[in-house]
């Protein structure tokens, strides 16, 4: 379903395990309870790929057998940022794999008529200049939002800033490439456009509702 000419910063995380769960995620029977586990489960490999380029140094350690220099991560731990709400739930995920990562929250909004992010909340850590941060959205729509959301990180200071979407639209990759050519978007699928409501096609409806049960 991918299209070409998509921008080098995509990164499709298409492994058997994810594109299985994603086609269950998908399923309109689905209950709420199995989409946040399946959900969960996917952020987790999601995670492991977001994180594949950290950077490491190494330290003296002492196995039963030896010293060694033995490699860990290098810097600050890193930050990940949730868009509300829908964001909370690869979180959730990513929380599993990196348990020591601060949290930052940004509360947006589409607006339905225009499709432009409202703000209502921004809450990040003081010294996210120092740390790498990995915005979590599941669903890079239109971009609006999320082109927004890196914006407002960046200007707080965020140099290092990764994006992970579970399913984006063409449409949304293309926004945030063009405003922000330096970040990476991870994401597990790219799907085939947007309807006139702006849900992504074949997609897998609201992924708040869907989470959360709200219709
Ligand atoms: N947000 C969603 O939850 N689903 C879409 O398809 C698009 C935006």
């Amino acid at each position: 379903m991918a299209e070409a000419n998509l921008p080098k910063t995509l990164v499709v995380v298409d492994h058997p395990l994810v594109l299985h769960k994603l086609s269950l995620m998908r399923d309109k029977t689905t209950p709420s309870a199995v989409f946040r586990q399946l959900l969960r489960e996917i952020s987790l490999l999601l995670a492991y790929e977001v994180t594949r380029n950290l950077p490491m140094t190494t330290q003296k350690i002492e196995t039963p057998l030896t010293e060694m220099d033995a490699p860990i991560l290098k810097g600050k731990k890193l930050v990940i940022v949730s868009i509300l709400r829908a964001g909370n739930g690869l979180l959730e995920g990513m929380l599993d794999l990196l348990p020591s990562a601060r949290i930052g929250h940004i509360g947006l909004y589409r607006d339905p008529v225009t499709l432009q992010p409202v703000e209502y909340y921004f809450k990040v850590p003081s010294d996210i200049d120092e740390r790498p941060v990995i915005v979590v959205d599941p669903m890079l729509a239109t971009g609006n939002s999320t082109a927004y959301a890196i914006k407002k990180l960046k200007e707080a200071g965020a140099k290092d800033v990764r994006l992970v979407c579970l399913l984006s639209a063409p449409e949304g990759i293309r926004r945030v490439a063009k405003d922000h050519p330096d970040v990476p978007i991870y994401t597990a699928a790219v799907d085939s456009h947007l309807n006139d409501h702006g849900y992504i096609v074949p997609g897998l409806g609201d992924a708040g509702d869907r989470m959360f049960g709200t219709k």
